[in-house]
């Protein structure tokens, strides 16, 4: 069965209520022949107005994180129940910016994936090498431990989508070349295979992003292994729409 393609914006600690919903009515109309997925990861406080502007179009919201525990003393936290009560369908969980600024582990990766598919939300799962470990050829083996702890205990990995994201490409206009990240994907998905089945493995679907823009999404799409995008500083603005038509 082919993999359908996802292409999901990051808005990170961007836009208000009332951009937010701007951009959304720009977009609607913009996107609405699309053949992919559609997600925008908004900040949580936003999530009912986006819900509310995208209903009735391609377009599902999604949230930037979300806490492994069901409910309790987590003072800031928001859980898996909270974001579902309000339409909210894909969570991004261990982004490089929680990672580096707010101490996410691959282990806290792991129970808030866990967390996640449990109540029925999709995890878009991120992982990725800096430059250092580019640099020093450690990519593989960082990305085998984000995996193999990341995931582990996961039972159906067809459930969770994972996002491909070099540091060294975020927010730094440094796209990794189209067969840069088609080989790390590839490697990623041989890896999958084995730690849980090649079958299982061949229908997950795996996104790029770092710097993925409406210029250079055709030649990323054009991959074998590339299934969809996860765009931050390009969502944010109508260039989001072509990047979803990256097929027109
Ligand atoms: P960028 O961000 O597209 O602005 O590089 C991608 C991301 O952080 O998800």
């Amino acid at each position: 069965m082919a993999r359908k393609p996802f292409i999901a914006g990051n808005w990170k600690m961007n836009m208000t209520a009332e951009s937010g919903k701007q951009l959304i009515q720009e977009l609607k109309p913009l996107v609405k022949e699309a053949k992919c997925d559609i997600a925008l990861c908004v900040p949580a406080i936003l999530i009912p107005a986006m819900v509310k502007a995208a209903k009735g179009s391609k377009i599902k919201i999604g949230a930037q994180n979300v806490h492994f525990a069901e409910n309790g003393a987590y003072t800031g936290e928001i859980s898996a129940t909270m974001l579902k009560e309000y339409g909210v369908k894909y969570v991004i969980i261990g982004h490089s910016e929680r990672r580096q600024y707010f101490g996410e582990t691959n282990e806290t990766v792991n129970r808030r994936t866990l967390a996640a598919l449990k109540n029925d939300l999709c995890p878009i799962v991120c992982i990725g090498e800096t430059l250092e470990d580019r640099e020093s050829g450690e990519t593989e083996k960082v990305l085998t431990r984000q995996l193999e702890i990341g995931l582990a205990g996961v039972e159906d990995i067809k459930k969770l989508v994972i996002a491909y994201e070099p540091v060294w490409a975020i927010g730094t206009g440094k796209t990794a070349t189209d067969e840069q990240a088609q080989e790390t994907i590839k490697f990623i998905r041989k890896k999958l295979g084995k730690m849980f089945c090649v079958k299982d493995a061949n229908r997950v679907r795996i996104q790029y992003g770092g710097s993925m823009n409406a210029a250079n999404c055709k030649g990323l799409m054009a991959q074998p292994d590339i299934d969809g995008g996860l765009i931050g500083g390009a969502s944010l603005k109508k260039d989001f729409a072509t990047i979803v038509n990256y097929n027109k």
